[in-house]
């Protein structure tokens, strides 16, 4: 068997802060399609109150999920640094382009999301758990998009 070559500490930081990037997707991902599918157990009737543990699970994720984005955000520009000095061009910088023009549609739609939800939680009034459902799946098929693409463009 041919030993491998020893990792220099410039490539063990590249592959580590794509593992951060990969496990930051994951928790944005499974975190939505999680509470997406809790919202899906509630009634979506009149004036039927939300169930506590769904809200509180609505809101554990509001705070993964931005933690998730920062990180995405910050990795990301990592992995791009790993390009330089110049980044490739052609059918890869468009597929980053396209991920990045969607992140920017999740983050926008996501601000909106995590509103109202904080409204929805300081509220005694009717709950649109409809709504609030709806936002989380929006959410999970954008994130879902966006992990599509990023396998397009990391491996082709
Ligand atoms: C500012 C935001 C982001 C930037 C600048 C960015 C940039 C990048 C770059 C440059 C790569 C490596 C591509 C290659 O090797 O050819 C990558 C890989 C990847 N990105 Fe992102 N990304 C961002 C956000 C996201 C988001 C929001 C997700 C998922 C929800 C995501 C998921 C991934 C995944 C799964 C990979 C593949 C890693 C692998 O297979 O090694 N990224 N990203």
């Amino acid at each position: 068997m041919v030993p491998l070559p020893p990792l220099s500490p410039l490539a063990v930081t590249t592959l580590g802060v794509r593992w951060l990037h990969v496990l930051a997707a994951t928790v944005a991902v499974g975190g939505s399609v999680l509470t997406w599918v809790r919202l899906r157990l509630e009634s979506t009737g009149g004036n039927v109150p939300i169930d506590e543990s769904a809200l509180v699970l609505a809101r554990g994720y509001e705070w993964l999920f931005w933690a998730a984005v920062g990180a995405l955000v910050m990795t990301g520009v990592g992995n791009l640094g790993a390009f330089a000095p110049t980044l490739p061009g052609g059918r890869w910088r468009t597929t980053l382009d396209v991920k990045l023009g969607l992140l920017t549609l999740v983050l926008v739609g996501s601000a909106v999301r995590t509103r109202l939800l904080a409204r929805v939680a300081g509220s005694s009034a009717e709950v649109p758990t409809g709504l609030l459902r709806r936002a989380y799946g929006a959410t999970a098929l954008g994130l879902v998009a966006l992990l599509t693409l990023a396998v397009v463009l990391a491996h082709g």
